[in-house]
């Protein structure tokens, strides 16, 4: 197996293995997963990508996820994002519900920090994508940890924030999480730093979906939110992936900030992801708020 670095100090794209070599092989499984914890981001491009497959290979990283309620997937390990719609197979106009969903996919995010437990990875492939835009970009929250000034680090270290689905979805329409959704994922709180347990390095641990830090005024923590996300996602510090037909890509979800791009309404786009969920044996362990942190 051999890696080739592609992003600004994280990505690597990941030759001579397959997922069907990780899903089987325990010592290939052990290559790639020591990858994932230090690259964040991995590439796999040009495979021949089954559902089956997908779930296989992701399984060996940790329990999957069910697709949150009302998504399309919805019970099943599958997130299927997609504009093409599965009834008459024609493309969704730009007010549908997955048009809007996708818009809010285009926020800087990381997958599930609104649930209990939150994501340690996502895998997503690519099953039809548009000719032109569509991409995905990524941005590291640990190289943002690293950049950060000592006393801005001092003061984040034991700082815990609140995340809400019903928040980012509310930043595209106001009535874009139902109340089936708001009721399934109320307002959770994690710690705002994650320490990645096998390289103990730190990562900013925020969203679009984090509205609040804990002992904070709710505007001054939104400012403080925006200006973290800004210097996280600076320009020269993402990686922007550029779909083939074929194409999976693993991210961490404690570790990266992503976000979809936009694409022309009249071209079809279908993803489809897995989710793996974060145990203690991920760093999870700190990120319970303590007693009296929230
Ligand atoms: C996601 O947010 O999980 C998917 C991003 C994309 O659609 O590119």
């Amino acid at each position: 197996m051999e890696l080739k670095r592609l992003g600004p100090g994280f990505v690597a794209e990941v030759r001579g293995a397959g997922l069907v070599d990780v899903a089987r092989d325990n010592a290939i499984y052990r290559l790639v997963r020591a990858a994932f914890e230090e690259h964040s981001v991995l590439v796999f491009r040009d495979r021949k990508i089954t559902d089956e497959l997908q779930v296989a290979f992701s399984r060996r990283f940790g329990p999957l996820e069910t697709a949150k309620a009302a998504s399309l997937g919805e019970g099943t390990p599958f997130s299927i994002l997609t504009n093409i719609d599965r009834a008459t197979g024609t493309l969704v106009p730009p007010d549908h519900k997955e048009a809007l969903r996708a818009r809010a996919n285009q926020l800087w995010h990381t997958d599930s920090c609104f649930k209990v437990p939150p994501a340690l990875a996502s895998v997503l492939s690519a099953r039809v994508i548009p000719r032109t835009g569509g991409e995905t970009e990524f941005a590291s929250l640990r190289g943002a940890w690293e950049r950060l000034a000592g006393p801005m680090q001092a003061r984040l270290a034991n700082a815990y924030a609140w995340h809400d689905y019903a928040h980012s979805r509310g930043k595209i329409a106001p009535h874009l999480a139902s109340d089936r959704e708001k009721t399934a994922l109320p307002p959770v709180c994690w710690r705002i730093r994650w320490r990645n347990p096998v390289n103990g390095r730190d990562a900013l641990y925020i969203a679009s979906h984090t509205y609040a830090i804990e002992g904070m005024r709710r505007d001054e923590a939104q400012a403080l939110l925006g200006d973290l996300i800004g210097h996280a996602t600076a320009r020269g510090q993402t990686y922007l992936h550029r779909w083939q037909a074929g194409d999976v890509i693993m991210w961490d979800n404690r570790a990266v900030l992503h976000r979809g791009r936009p694409w022309p309404d009249n071209e079809p786009r279908h993803m489809v992801r897995t989710t793996i969920t974060a145990t203690d044996a991920d760093g999870l362990a700190e990120m319970w708020p303590v007693q009296g942190a929230a």
